[in-house]
This record gives structure tokens, C-alpha cells and sequence, in this order.
């Protein structure tokens, strides 16, 4: 068994470890993160990145600032803590999971602000310990799922990174490709490499390699013309946020993908813990969209290939309706359109257990 990338771990020195993506496929770099700050600028410039990721990422820099906390009465405490989960939720804008993680660790502050300060601190870093091991478990599990809609011989074409970087461990999209190999489905990946920042092209293609996964690195123009000869299967991607009613929010050209799927008649497969669902929002136009720097658009590698100042658009994700997803794959099983009413139901059994 390929062993597990070691994302982000909570080291008990109080120390959050991140490997730091921005490095990858070059160097395999680790950073130690001694306080939110630290996080937030880690997520911030993506050195962890991925919908999953940032949320476990949020709520350990979360508890590890409140570890830094002085203060001597809870008021004060959860005041400051207060201001920390600010910051973290000004690091990027899109991915659900992020304000998940926040909310899950701000909770159990609240709810235990009767015990003394040092019991508090501690009860948060089991909390963000928690959140780690639950991702890991749940990526197994939409794996195990997802793997029932890939037939032997299929070749699947993704995009981005939605592996074990995007994720605690195994990965949501990616996940399921690894689940149907380790199924011992004899499959073929074409990754998307994924302009601006070359998810697909820099990591997973660096986890496809480990994985001994056989695979192909495309362009993201060419996914069209290899649906067209009838070579592309499946395609499956992440979620950076799932509306109510099935919307779904991830990385920039996910939607020219689905409609390429529709024309093709491609199956168009959505994997995402119902962490990335938002219950605050009935459709994909209340996402908010982060747009990125302009030199991710007009230079590679540091390497300049626009005219100086040239004007950019650089909306880092895009919103795929409903209508084009073939199957939400969750942690509790595969979600089959019309979504509304699955996703409600998948949301409020969440929420009593
Ligand atoms: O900008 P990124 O790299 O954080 O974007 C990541 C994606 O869009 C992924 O596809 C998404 O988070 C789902 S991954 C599990």
C-alpha cells in the first residue's frame, strides 16, 4: 500500500506541519506553523491548498492560536479567539470547508466556555485532532462509494488536485480513482494540468506517480477533442462549495468540462464531503468567487508571457448548474439528480448525528 502524504499534521509540541505545495513536484518542503498567522499566510499563498484541506488547515490554525492566547478569563478569551477566526476566514474566499472548520472549532469553544482556560485550550486541540482523523475516514469512505460507478478499463479524466493534498489524506475526486485501483480496475487518467497554477500538471501527477497509476498529462484545450474520439470514460472532479440545490462551485474550466461531458454524453461525476455543501445557499450564484493575482495569468514559473500591465481576468473557480452533474458522491453514499431534496436530507441527518 502507496504510504499516506503527510498533508498537514497536528504535532503535540503544538505545531501545525504543512508540506508546502507551492514547492511541489520539486522539493518536498515542510513548514511549521507556530501560530494563525502562520497558517493564514500558508493558506493564503497555497502552500495548502484544496477545499478539504484548508478547512482541517483553518481549524488547527484556529486552536493553535488559541493556544498563544493570554488571557485569564473566558470572556476575554473567546474575544480574542474571535479575531483569530477572522483572520483565518479572510484567507480565501470560495471553499465552504474553510468556514466549516472555523465554525466546528468556535463551537466547541462556546459550548465548553465553563471549564478553566488551560481545559479549554486543550479541548480545542482535540477537536482539531478529530477534524483530521474524520477527514481521513470520510475520503475512504467516498472512495469506496465512488468506485462502483468505474468500470474496468475506463480512462478518467480530472482536474486540479483532489487527491491526498487537497485533502487530510487519500482525496475526494482522486480518492475515487484510487479506490477503483485498489479495486484492481485496470483504469487510465488524463489530468487536466489546470491553468493558473498547474494543480493537475505539478501535484496530482506527483500523486499519480506514487500511486504507479498509469497516466497522461493534457492541456486543459484538449479535453474536448479526447471526448470527441470517444477516449475519455468519466470525468471526475472536487467541490470547492455545493449550493442547496446541487450547484456546484470548484476550479477554474470544471464547467467548460461538464458541458463538454453533456455534448459527449460523458458521464460528469461531483465527489465532496457534506462539509462543502453550504446550507446557507439555495443556488451556485451566492458563491463567492476569488480572483487571484493577475501575474498567475501572465507569467509561468516566474517567466513573464503577457505585454507588461496587460489587463487580466482571474477567477480561480467557476460554477457548474445541476443540471450537468451526473452524481454528487459524498461520504454517505452517491447522490443521483434531481439533488435539492437529497442534499437537504444528507444535511439535516448530519447535523442530528
Ligand atoms: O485553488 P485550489 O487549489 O485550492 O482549488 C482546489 C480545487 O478547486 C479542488 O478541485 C477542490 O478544492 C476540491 S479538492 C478536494
Amino acid at each position: 500500500m502507496t504510504p499516506e502524504i503527510q498533508t498537514i499534521v497536528w504535532l503535540p509540541e503544538g505545531i501545525v506541519r504543512l508540506l508546502d505545495q507551492t514547492r511541489l513536484p520539486g522539493e518536498e518542503v515542510y513548514i511549521d506553523c507556530r501560530d494563525a498567522e502562520d497558517v493564514a499566510e500558508a493558506i493564503r499563498n497555497l502552500r495548502i491548498r484544496g477545499a478539504p484541506a484548508i478547512g482541517v488547515a483553518a481549524g488547527m490554525g484556529l486552536s493553535l492560536g488559541a493556544q498563544t492566547l493570554q488571557a485569564t478569563d473566558v470572556t476575554s478569551f473567546l474575544h480574542e479567539l474571535r479575531t483569530i477566526k477572522d483572520l483565518l476566514a479572510q484567507t480565501r474566499p470560495t471553499a465552504r470547508n474553510l468556514f466549516w472548520g472555523l465554525e466546528r472549532i468556535w463551537t466547541v469553544a462556546e459550548k465548553h466556555r465553563d471549564l478553566s482556560i488551560p481545559a479549554l485550550k486543550q479541548r480545542l486541540v482535540e477537536e482539531a485532532v478529530k477534524m483530521h482523523q474524520e477527514d481521513l475516514a470520510c475520503n475512504r469512505a467516498m472512495g469506496g462509494h465512488g468506485q462502483t460507478l468505474i468500470k474496468n478499463g475506463d480512462t478518467i479524466l480530472t482536474h486540479c488536485n483532489t487527491g491526498a493534498l487537497a485533502t487530510v489524506g487519500y482525496g475526494t475526486g482522486l480518492g475515487v480513482v484510487r479506490a477503483a485501483w485498489e479495486h484492481g480496475k485496470h483504469i487510465q487518467v488524463l489530468v487536466d494540468e489546470t491553468r493558473p497554477v498547474l494543480q493537475g500538471a505539478r501535484l496530482t501527477a506527483w500523486e499519480l506517480v506514487r500511486l504507479g497509476i498509469p497516466s497522461r498529462l493534457i492541456t486543459d484545450s484538449m479535453a474536448g477533442d479526447f471526448m470527441r474520439r470517444g477516449e475519455v470514460q468519466a470525468v471526475i472532479v472536487g467541490a470547492d462549495r455545493i449550493a442547496l440545490n446541487g450547484d456546484v462551485a470548484n476550479k477554474i474550466g470544471t464547467y467548460t468540462l461538464a458541458v463538454l461531458c453533456r455534448h459527449h454524453n460523458v458521464p460528469f461525476y461531483v465527489a465532496a464531503p457534506l462539509s462543502t455543501v453550504d446550507p446557507a445557499l439555495s443556488t451556485g450564484d451566492q458563491i463567492p468567487i476569488e480572483e487571484r493575482p493577475p501575474e498567475e495569468i501572465t507569467s509561468i514559473a516566474g517567466v513573464s508571457i503577457a505585454p507588461q500591465g496587460f489587463p487580466v481576468a482571474n477567477p480561480a473557480f467557476d460554477v457548474t448548474p445541476a443540471g450537468l452533474v451526473s452524481a454528487i458522491i459524498t461520504e454517505r453514499g452517491i447522490l443521483h439528480p434531481p439533488f435539492a431534496e437529497a442534499i437537504q436530507a444528507l444535511c439535516r441527518s448530519a447535523h442530528s448525528s
